[in-house]
């Protein structure tokens, strides 16, 4: 295996697919002093990108999603499969490969300990037949969860993960911001946040409570007035306030909205 990048994916993948006891080839950066910080962590190789590659099996893109397509480019023709990590991009960003596929972990990496992939769903896709065959044995020696969706689905699966995961962590770094402004202990929300979550993977539509589920527009009107001084948060406040509103009291669709 081929490591094309040096950031935070690639530092956990490298760890998962060493201790699976894959051999890596190498870390290739466009930053040689990253690569060879990765290199030195992960017992492989550093490569300066654009430099002559070693032989690998596999040479997977762990680079920003706007980089793939030329850094792909950059590599040679020579038939050895290419994989990226994105969720929200297409195979066509590799076409410059004969072999070429996609393996998405579902999951949000940041830095620190080596993240453990056995529970972490991982995406898989590819072109032909035997880089799928290729990209799922090694998915399915990283974790339990492999599932292959083609491109349309994946986008939907990723439009659904922002949604799931990034807008309510935002929501709870705001919330959390406005009471740390007034002097009020953030961690007063973690019991309601960890127990909203543990209900909400039973049953969503059940878990949702609140004063827009309830149809209290009064309170609402209230809270709006609290975010007078925020007017980018009250609109998102009325936004979702509004969708709740219409979803679950669908005689306020067409009246006049918060
Ligand atoms: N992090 C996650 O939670 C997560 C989850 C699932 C999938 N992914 C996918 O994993 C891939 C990598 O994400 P990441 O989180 O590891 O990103 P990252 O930590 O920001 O690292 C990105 C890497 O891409 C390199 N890079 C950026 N632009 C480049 C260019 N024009 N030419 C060459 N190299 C370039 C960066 O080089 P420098 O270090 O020199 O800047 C860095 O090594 C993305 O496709 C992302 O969608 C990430």
């Amino acid at each position: 295996m081929l490591l094309i990048g040096a950031g935070r994916l690639s530092f956990h993948l490298g760890h998962v697919l060493r201790k699976a006891g894959f051999g890596l080839a190498g870390v290739v950066g466009r930053s040689l002093a990253k690569a060879e910080a990765l290199g030195k962590e992960l017992a492989c190789p550093a490569i300066h990108l654009g430099a002559p590659l070693p032989n690998a099996g596999l040479r997977i893109l762990a680079v920003s999603d706007d980089a793939i397509q030329a850094v792909a480019e950059m590599l040679p023709a020579d038939g050895t499969p290419v994989i990226h990590l994105s969720g929200s991009n297409s195979l066509e960003l590799l076409q410059a490969h004969a072999h070429r596929g996609v393996m998405w972990p579902m999951h949000s990496f940041g830095t620190g300990e080596p993240a453990d992939f056995s529970t972490i769903p991982l995406v898989i896709d590819a072109d032909d037949e035997a880089t799928l065959a290729l990209i799922g044995n090694m998915a399915s020696t990283l974790s339990g969860h492999v599932v292959q969706l083609p491109m349309e689905q994946r986008q939907r699966l990723h439009l659904s993960a922002v949604m799931a995961s990034n807008f309510p962590v935002f929501l709870l770094r705001e919330a959390s911001r406005l009471l740390t402004g007034h002097g009020i202990d953030a961690t007063l929300l973690h019991p309601l946040w960890k127990t909203a979550a543990e209900r909400a993977l039973q049953d969503p539509d059940k878990a949702v409570t609140g004063p827009a589920r309830r149809g209290d527009v009064n309170t609402m009107a209230k809270q709006l007035e609290l975010l007078a001084d925020e007017p980018e948060l009250r609109r998102a406040y009325a936004a979702l306030s509004n969708l709740i509103l219409h979803t679950y009291h669908p005689e306020t669709r067409g009246q006049q909205d918060l």
